[in-house]
């Protein structure tokens, strides 16, 4: 495959991308959250090729991406609480896990295989008139190598996988930053929390009551997306730093801004997390490529978009896999 033209986000070109799409081929658009690498959601063929590109392991999941709420009804069955949610959170980022229809038109792969289905709809205006050109559910997780740090412009997405697929439509940074919130409704009673992301838990818990934490050998999928290392920068990432070595990137926050960095980045010099979390990622992929041997962060507050920015700090702190078992 030649290398991926980029274009920017225009009527035309989102013809372009819906008919790629609809040809089974690859084109990465922007979310409100992250950069997603789309493919059509009905074809194995296409799913297969979404995740070589991608390197990505055939059992984690993928989300699937409709232009409206009427789309889910042959893929998946809403309960009450989906409903409400649906009607409250979408379009936004909120990912849902719900029963999957035994007769769903969705490529196995696009599951895992598994009995439920993760869904949502994207507020990006870009991405629904997409969703709504194309009329078929996508797939699409974020357009990263497996295992790497999201992308949140066209160029990062550029940069990780333009030999690997069709299509970049740009429409300029993501307002974001992070991924969605994914939440299980599989089991009607126990709502769980895979992934803290864009909508914060406090506003899930008003609709919700408490949010049951996943249990780690529950006979439930796993949600790669909380393996231990993922969203990983190549430097190694220290969290909590108060002090800062001579040879480390630091990633500062509000006021607390240790001196002695080789190099420091402010995630939000004001001290807001929602403007920390749509830098995080560009500020990571700063920090990697600045020269430093390491990478610092400085505690982030755990509120609103602070629980999604922790978490996927932790995960990039984590030990990495050896080759071998590199997911
Ligand atoms: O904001 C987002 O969600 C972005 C944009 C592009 O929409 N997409 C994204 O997709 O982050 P991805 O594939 O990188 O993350 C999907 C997460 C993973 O943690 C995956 O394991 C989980 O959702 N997931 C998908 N289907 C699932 C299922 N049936 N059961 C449990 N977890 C599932
Ligand atoms: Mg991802």
């Amino acid at each position: 495959m030649s290398r991926a033209r980029v274009l920017s986000a225009d009527p035309r070109a989102v013809a372009e991308a819906a008919d790629i799409l609809r040809g089974g081929g690859l084109v990465a658009f922007p979310t409100e959250t992250v950069y997603g690498l789309g493919a059509d959601a009905t074809s194995d063929a296409a799913v297969a090729a979404l995740y070589a590109a991608k390197r990505r392991p055939p059992h984690n999941p993928s989300i699937v991406h409709v232009a409206g709420r009427a789309f889910l009804e042959p893929l998946a069955s809403l309960d009450a609480k989906a409903e409400r949610l649906a009607a409250r959170f979408w379009p936004g980022p909120l990912t849902l896990v719900l029963p999957r229809r035994p007769d769903a038109p969705i490529s196995a792969l696009a599951t895992a295989g598994l009995a439920t289905v993760a869904v949502r709809v994207p507020a990006h205006p870009l991405a629904l008139a997409l969703l709504e050109a194309v009329r078929l559910p996508i797939v699409a997780p974020s357009a990263n190598r497996s295992g790497r740090v999201s992308p949140t412009t066209a160029e990062d997405v550029a940069a990780e996988l333009a030999d690997a697929i069709d299509l970049i439509l740009d429409a300029g940074p993501c307002p974001i930053g992070v991924e969605s919130t994914v939440v299980d409704l599989s089991e009607p009673d126990r709502p769980v929390l895979l992934r803290p992301g864009g909508v914060p838990r406090a506003a899930l818990e008003e609709y919700l009551g408490p949010l049951a934490e996943p249990i780690r050998d529950e006979a439930r999928p796993r949600s790669p997306g909380r393996f231990a290392s993922h969203y990983a920068p190549s430097l190694p990432v220290r969290l909590d730093a108060l002090e800062v070595e001579p040879d480390e990137a630091l990633l500062a926050f509000g006021t607390c801004v240790p001196r002695g960095a080789f190099v420091t980045f402010n995630l939000s010099p004001s001290g807001d997390v929602t403007e920390a979390a749509r830098r995080l990622y560009a500020l990571l992929r700063a920090a990697d490529r600045s020269g430093a041997r390491r990478i610092a962060v400085v505690p982030i507050p755990a509120e609103g978009l602070g629980e999604a920015i922790r978490d996927r700090l932790r995960r990039a702190a984590a030990p990495r896999p050896r080759a071998a078992d590199a997911e």
